[in-house]
């Protein structure tokens, strides 16, 4: 790397390392070149598959890209936040996330604040899987060390029709907040890092602020610090436009869209959302199984905490309820609910502990369903919404956990069960 923390990106060679099917057309007249902007991942590598109208996930990414890409020069950019740093599932997923960003041809990785909380030794070993620069212009460890690169230019072409773009990458300090300083890092205010970046851009014709926090922060920022010809934001919604007149640019949360905007004036920009209509990228998918792969061996599921049930209390699965209530048991076995693990199988996802806990009967709880253990509670069982019914099993007027109604929407949220609602649902598993 050069003095003055610039770097020269080959992102056409990036781009080619895609290995993604299809050859790139050329068109001519050759449209403007542009700039693509995805991220706020959240850990959503892959839409979780629990209802059909759900969007996002890398594999679609991968496609979206792979077409705008066609036919023209472009330069990919992640705007951060890989995922939330809840613990060593997103350790695994953040690694994963920089191998598929990497492979989709991403030059750029601006740091965003729940990319700190993943802690500086972690991050930095994260940093290296990454083939292309790290912004954090602003963001220093606390014993002092640069987090990423204040900025990073990229040239697309050669020769005449060279063409060389500038990016200097904050994070917004106010959004980072005291979280930032408890995960081992200190941020100066992002507006006096744009503004050092700006002037350190030197013969670029044209210069974007990565500002990760909102748009109007990011254009005042942007402003002062002598004007960026766009400003790309996070934590808003998706958007392609102008902000106080200025041109900004924002892929919108959790990875559900990308946003693109063609370089010089009066160049068009857009959102793509990354619904089903959109084919997934195999190359994806191999990287998600192999991600999904290594939360099994890692044997993820068995390490949760497990709360013990109250004295006397406990789980005896669906088949002991059948002799005394056979209908209601009828009526469940031809549920989908009696599916529930086999619709995770499909994925290979059976083991994965952000699934396991809506598609199986007391994961929570000691005595409860694990992997390899206690095959009887698999799938959404009687005790999923009546509770645990060991006591009341073997004496019936032991009484039951009031308010089964009320479980459904434990599991039926309206992010796995957008279509959810009660009377409707209910009559299709009424018993
Ligand atoms: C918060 C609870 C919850 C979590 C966590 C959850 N699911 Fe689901 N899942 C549901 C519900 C509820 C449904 C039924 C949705 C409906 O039909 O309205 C469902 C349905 C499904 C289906 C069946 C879809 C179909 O149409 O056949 C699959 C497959 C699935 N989930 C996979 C997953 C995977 C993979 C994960 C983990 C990445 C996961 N789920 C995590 C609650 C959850
Ligand atoms: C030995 C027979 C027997 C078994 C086994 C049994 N029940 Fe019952 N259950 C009954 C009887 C009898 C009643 C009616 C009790 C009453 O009305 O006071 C009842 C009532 C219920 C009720 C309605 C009243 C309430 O407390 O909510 C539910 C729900 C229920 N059982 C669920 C289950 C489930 C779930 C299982 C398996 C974990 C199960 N039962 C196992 C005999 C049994
Ligand atoms: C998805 C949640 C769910 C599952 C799974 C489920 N139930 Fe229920 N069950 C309910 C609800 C909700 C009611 C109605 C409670 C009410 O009316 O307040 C109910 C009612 C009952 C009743 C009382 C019926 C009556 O006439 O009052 C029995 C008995 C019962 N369930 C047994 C079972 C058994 C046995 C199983 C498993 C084979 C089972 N349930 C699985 C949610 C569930
Ligand atoms: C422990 C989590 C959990 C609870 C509690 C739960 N469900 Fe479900 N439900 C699921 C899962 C997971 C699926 C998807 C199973 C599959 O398709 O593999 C599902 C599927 C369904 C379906 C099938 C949807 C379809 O399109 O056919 C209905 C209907 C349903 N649930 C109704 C209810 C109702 C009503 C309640 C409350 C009385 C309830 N569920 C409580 C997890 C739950
Ligand atoms: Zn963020």
């Amino acid at each position: 790397m050069s003095r003055g923390g610039r770097r020269l990106v080959a992102c056409a060679a990036l781009a080619a390392s895609v290995g993604l099917a299809g050859a790139v057309a050329v068109t001519k007249p050759r449209p403007a070149p542009v700039i693509i902007v995805a991220g706020e991942t959240n850990g959503q590598l892959t839409p979780c598959g629990c209802s059909e109208p759900m969007m996002g996930g890398m594999p679609r990414r991968a496609t979206a890209i792979q077409r705008l890409r066609a036919g023209r020069q472009a330069i990919l950019v992640d705007q951060g936040d890989l995922t939330p740093a809840a613990g060593r599932q997103d350790e695994i997923k953040a690694e994963t996330a920089v191998e598929m960003i990497g492979a989709m041809g991403a030059c750029i990785w601006n740091i965003g604040e729940r990319d700190l909380l993943l802690g500086p030794a972690y991050l930095s070993s994260l940093k290296a899987r990454f083939n292309g620069t790290v912004l954090a212009g602003n963001v220093r460890t606390s014993t002092g060390a640069a987090v990423g690169n204040p900025m990073a230019t990229v040239t697309l072409g050669a020769g005449t029709q060279a063409l060389r773009v500038g990016f200097v990458g904050v994070l917004d300090e106010a959004l980072a907040g005291r979280n930032a300083a408890s995960a081992g890092f200190r941020l100066t205010p992002a507006a006096g890092a744009a503004q050092r970046g700006r002037a350190a851009l030197t013969g670029c014709a044209y210069r974007v602020l990565l500002y990760h926090g909102p748009a109007e922060r990011g254009v005042t920022a942007a402003r002062a610090a002598g004007g960026f010809d766009l400003v790309v934001t996070a934590h808003e919604t998706e958007a392609a436009g102008r902000t106080g007149g200025v041109r900004t640019l924002c892929a919108g949360s959790n990875g559900r869209a990308i946003a693109w905007a063609g370089l010089g004036p009066g160049a068009s920009g857009g959102i793509v959302r990354l619904g089903a209509d959109i084919p997934e990228s195999a190359a994806m998918r191999r990287m998600h199984a192999a991600y999904v792969r290594r939360v099994r061996d890692e044997g993820l599921a068995e390490q949760l905490p497990r709360t013990p049930l109250p004295q006397g209390a406990g789980y005896v699965g669906a088949a002991a309820c059948a002799t005394c209530h056979p209908a209601a048991h009828s009526a469940w076995l031809g549920s989908r609910h009696a599916r529930a693990l086999a619709a995770l199988r499909r994925t290979g996802q059976e083991t994965d502990p952000e699934c396991l806990p809506c598609h199986v009967v007391g994961l929570d709880s000691a005595g409860g369903y694990a992997p390899g253990a206690r095959a009887e509670l698999a799938d959404v069982g009687c005790e999923s919404c009546h509770g645990p019914g060991k006591a009341h099993a073997a004496d019936a007027t032991m009484p039951l956990r009031p308010g089964a109604m009320e479980a459904c929407i434990g599991c039926h949220v309206p992010e796995h069960s957008p279509r959810f609602n009660r009377e409707a649902y209910w009559a299709r598993i009424r018993h």
